[in-house]
């Protein structure tokens, strides 16, 4: 079972001023006051962790010492099954300094080249901290293929070459309400709310 989060104040361990605004409102009915990293000018730890649980309760857990407050922080990745689960940790690695996604993509592309198997899938591991040090971990997942040319300019980063089971349209050509409803973000925030918040 879950520990409930009953605290008045919640830190979102992100300079990310679009999480911290979808996580605000997703938390909007449950009394508890959001602030964001950057309103504490809190820094941001490297991602030295082995897993994307790792890299998230460590992000959260240095602003909850950092605050001395509750923290809240996400993890995500795409993961290529024939590519042994790469570029996962190295997501946004993959685009380099200059954020550039189409060289991540291209680079996708050819290492899958030769490879029958186009599955893959994203994932996001929100973890929670309390002000005591205790960790509660969530994970969704959303599975898809990988699609070569890519297609869409909506989203960010690999939306343009990943198609969710289901449906025929990249992530990149969704409508941005209907890309959030279903992300591996939103199966996370939902098993969080249901098992802290409800
Ligand atoms: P994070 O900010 O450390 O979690 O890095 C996540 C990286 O994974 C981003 O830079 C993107 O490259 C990729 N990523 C995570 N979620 C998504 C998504 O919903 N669409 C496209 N790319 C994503």
């Amino acid at each position: 079972m879950a520990r409930r989060f009953n605290e008045q104040k919640l830190v979102i361990a992100s300079h990310n001023q679009g999480k911290v605004r979808e996580i605000a409102e997703l938390l909007a009915p449950y009394q508890t006051e959001v602030v964001s990293a950057t309103e504490l000018d809190l820094a941001e730890p490297d991602e030295t962790g082995s897993t994307f649980a790792a890299n998230a309760e460590l992000k959260a857990r240095a602003s909850a010492q950092a605050a001395g407050l509750a923290a809240l922080a996400d993890d995500s990745g795409l993961c290529v099954n024939a590519l042994g689960g790469d570029p996962g940790l190295f997501s946004a690695r993959w685009a380099g300094p200059a954020k550039d996604f189409s060289m991540a993509m291209a680079e996708v592309h050819r290492k899958l080249r030769d490879y029958e198997d186009k599955s893959a899938y994203f994932i996001s591991v929100l973890a929670l901290v309390w002000p005591d040090g205790h960790c509660e971990t969530f994970e969704g997942r959303i599975t898809g293929t990988i699609t070569d040319p890519a297609h869409g300019h909506n989203g960010f980063g690999y939306d343009p070459i990943f198609v969710p089971d289901g449906h025929s349209l990249t992530f990149g050509e969704f409508e941005p309400a209907a890309k959030n409803a279903i992300t591996h973000r939103a199966v996370a925030f939902q098993k969080l709310v249901n098992s802290c918040f409800e």
